[in-house]
């Protein structure tokens, strides 16, 4: 995974300037470095085990910004506020919705979304992205973006997206079945 830190074009020079002149070049590079947005580029070896994840509900959720806590904390608050930037969610093994920095995607409100393929020795991104990305229920982002806007575009059961034809025991014995978690 890459951390990267986004900069929003003038913001890092509109500071730089105007703490340059009155402060030591230690607050500045703080003060930049606050106002520069962190933000998450996953890669296929980020991924593994869900079921290393803490569960809430039937979802598997983690942070790889290092906010596991922020996260499962907004999970179990359901309807109220965004999750956390860095926040990964996993219902199956081979899909998943990261949440990226503000300003990623507004149609998506900042989630990515992958298709993977796992195996025994890892995972592969067979696909990634916002508004083109095909799992075998269809496409991501139209059916999660029908969920109400409090929800953050996670569906669960009764969020307003459209349905899908499997049990939440279905999907939990979908996880039990996850070949990373059996790797040596
Ligand atoms: C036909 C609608 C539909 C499509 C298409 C769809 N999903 Fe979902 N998704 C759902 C529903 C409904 C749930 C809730 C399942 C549950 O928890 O019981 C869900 C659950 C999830 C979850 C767990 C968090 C949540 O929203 O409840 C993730 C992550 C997820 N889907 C990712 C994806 C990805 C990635 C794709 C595309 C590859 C995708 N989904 C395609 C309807 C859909």
């Amino acid at each position: 995974m890459r951390r990267v830190f986004r900069s929003f074009g003038w913001v890092p020079f509109v500071l730089l300037g105007a703490f340059a002149a009155c402060s030591s070049a230690d607050d500045s590079s703080d003060q930049v470095r606050e106002a520069l947005q962190q933000d998450v580029v996953l890669q296929a070896s980020d991924f593994g085990c869900i079921k290393d994840w803490p569960q809430v509900r039937d979802f598997r959720i983690t942070n790889k910004l290092g906010q596991e806590a922020d996260s499962v904390a907004r999970a179990n608050a359901p309807g109220e506020g965004d999750y956390p930037v860095g926040t990964v969610i996993q219902v199956v093994p081979v899909e998943s919705m990261v949440k990226r920095a503000p300003g990623f995607s507004p149609e998506s409100n900042d989630w990515e979304f992958f298709l993977l393929d796992v195996t025994e020795s890892g995972t592969t991104i067979t696909s990634r992205g916002v508004a083109d990305v095909v799992g075998p229920g269809g496409n991501c982002l139209d059916c999660h973006a029908q969920s109400e806007r409090k929800w953050d575009l996670v569906c669960e059961r009764d969020h307003g997206c459209g349905s899908i034809p499997v049990t939440p025991e279905f999907l939990l014995m979908l996880q039990d079945t996850d070949p990373r978690c059996s790797a040596p």
